[in-house]
């Protein structure tokens, strides 16, 4: 059952409806989860057509991605479903707005990742205006954050989540946990409507601190949550700390929310380097 005081949502990070059948039974809740090309690359059912030599085509990856989606999408009926799309450096918003809209009409309750470059907010900003569910994915800054929120401005509670990627900050020296941390704290003095996810989880330690900083979503491998379960799903004080020493602190920065989106900037060669990660495992599925 869901820990009494629990208010972070929980949403496993994978690409395999058996998954979060045995995660959510383990847990006895789910509130949702998230999906990405990388993760339905290394679903056993795609991995298995690939051993055999099989590569899908561009349209059966599509369906094989859908299936997948519909399952999970059955297995939290009340929660949220992210699907992303393939993008790439050239992908347009146009192109990017076509194919989120696509997705969004595969489950009731899908979230459409759309990463955070000019293109992505462009197709968020028209898909938000369009009554579509969002997730503004591969966020390495607060500034990135900020944009988030001026593209959505007038979004329902809910209708926007911004997912800031610790690991992949920690992989390269810095703390990524403190990006969170910052984005959480700028939310609340403007009273955001975004909701933040925290994402690219790869420790307990870093579950819990999401915990402790009152994430409104983690997003956690199942290796994680099945660890968490084994001590009996314990809760963080709200000064939990953990030894981030050897990564560099990323300082809190000054942002004026009301400003457009696109004075802010979004550059992070974090963002490039993850859609052209994403990309090369999509297109390592098609032949
Ligand atoms: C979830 O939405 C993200 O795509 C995922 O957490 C990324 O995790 P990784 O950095 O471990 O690939």
């Amino acid at each position: 059952m869901r820990p009494e005081g629990l208010k972070t949502r929980i949403f496993l990070d994978g690409g395999d409806a058996a998954e979060t059948r045995r995660v959510s039974s383990l847990l006895g809740f789910l509130d949702g989860q998230t999906t990405n090309p990388s993760l339905i690359s290394k679903n056993p059912r795609a991995k298995k057509r690939l051993d055999r030599g099989e590569k899908f085509s561009a349209e059966e990856i599509y369906e094989f991605y859908r299936h997948v989606i519909e399952e999970v999408s059955d297995l939290i009926p009340d929660g949220s479903v992210s699907v992303e799309f393939f993008a790439d450096k050239s992908t347009t918003a146009e192109k990017m707005f076509q194919q989120g809209q696509r997705m969004f009409g595969w489950i009731p309750n899908a979230h459409v990742k759309y990463p955070v470059t000019a293109a992505g907010l462009e197709a968020a900003e028209r898909s938000v205006r369009n009554g579509m569910r969002v997730n503004m994915t591969l966020c390495f800054s607060q500034a990135q954050a900020a944009a988030v929120h001026a593209a959505t401005r007038g979004a329902d509670p809910g209708q926007v989540f911004v997912s800031p990627f610790v690991g992949r900050l920690d992989d390269i020296g810095q703390n990524g946990m403190m990006v969170v941390e910052n984005i959480i704290k700028m939310y609340r003095q403007a009273d955001s409507h975004v909701q933040v996810l925290a994402a690219s989880i790869r420790s307990l330690e870093h579950f819990m601190r999401s915990l402790a900083l009152g994430s409104d979503i983690a997003t956690v491998p199942a290796k994680i949550l099945e660890e968490w379960s084994g001590k009996q799903k314990p809760l963080p004080e709200a000064d939990f700390k953990y030894d981030a020493s050897g990564l560099k602190g990323i300082p809190y920065g000054q942002f004026d929310l009301d400003q457009p989106w696109s004075s802010f900037d979004i550059s992070h060669e974090l963002t490039d380097k993850g859609i052209e990660r994403f990309s090369q495992d999509w297109n390592a599925l098609i032949s």
